[in-house]
């Protein structure tokens, strides 16, 4: 007999590759895929319950606020209805649920209301993958989606961001850099994650003195 926690992990799998078929590049399934990795290669190292710590990374972006005309509920709401569904117990579909409520690095530019080390891990994973190669490429595919510019000389970073400002995202996408990429080394929460952000974040700062020495050209 197989696992009910393997199958529950199995639907999950399926359920998010359906739900996310139309999203954004940088939103997309196999940016799913990528948190999960990471964020088990850091609970190998850091503990933390790795059955919540999947279901968490799989679920973390089901419905991005950004996506859904800034509503925040959508996402918790679809990925309670869907561990209900699977049978999965309540006290995991309530952490599951708070992990998806408090992950996003907007929400961590107010006072948190709850953590856990599963959400620790996850969001580690998530902005593991929000810096380095890969993030520059997301960084770009999401400004090219808002239609944002490159770079502008004469538009400087703002660096103190609030929530409101920052959810709007009109910026250019050199200057995200400043407003949130090259903060996130030093908002990692796990000992794992920050090592594993050194190279990622070493590699943004390489690419932003290769940008400006061509741009000044
Ligand atoms: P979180 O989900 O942690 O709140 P976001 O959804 O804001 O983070 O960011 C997800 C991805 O979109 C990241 O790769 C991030 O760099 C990118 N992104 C968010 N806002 C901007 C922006 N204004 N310009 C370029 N990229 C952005
Ligand atoms: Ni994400």
């Amino acid at each position: 007999m197989s696992n009910p926690n393997e199958t529950i992990i199995e639907n999950t799998k399926k359920f998010v590759k359906q739900k996310l078929e139309n999203a954004e590049a940088g939103h997309d399934y196999h940016h799913v895929l990528r948190v999960l990795k990471l964020s088990e290669k850091i609970a190998e190292k850091e503990g933390g319950n790795l059955f919540v710590v999947r279901l968490g990374a799989l679920l973390h972006d089901i419905a991005d606020a950004k996506f859904h005309q800034g509503d925040e509920t959508v996402g918790p709401r679809i990925a309670r209805e869907f561990l209900k569904m699977q049978n999965a117990p309540e006290q995991i579909i309530n952490h599951i649920v708070k992990i998806i409520e408090n992950i996003s690095f907007k929400n961590s530019l107010e006072e948190p209301e709850f953590t856990s080390k599963e959400l620790q891990i996850i969001q580690d994973a998530d902005r593991l993958d929000a810096i380095g190669a890969i993030g520059i490429a997301r960084a770009f595919v999401y400004g090219g989606y808002k239609n944002n510019p490159i770079y502008n000389p004469d538009l400087k970073p703002n660096q103190n961001l609030d929530k409101e400002t920052y959810k709007k995202g009109n910026t250019t996408t050199i200057n995200h850099f400043y407003e949130k990429l090259l903060k996130l080394k030093d908002l990692m929460n796990t000992h794992t994650g920050r090592l594993l952000a050194v190279d990622r974040h070493r590699f943004m700062q390489e690419f932003l003195e290769q940008f400006y020495k061509e741009w000044e050209m």
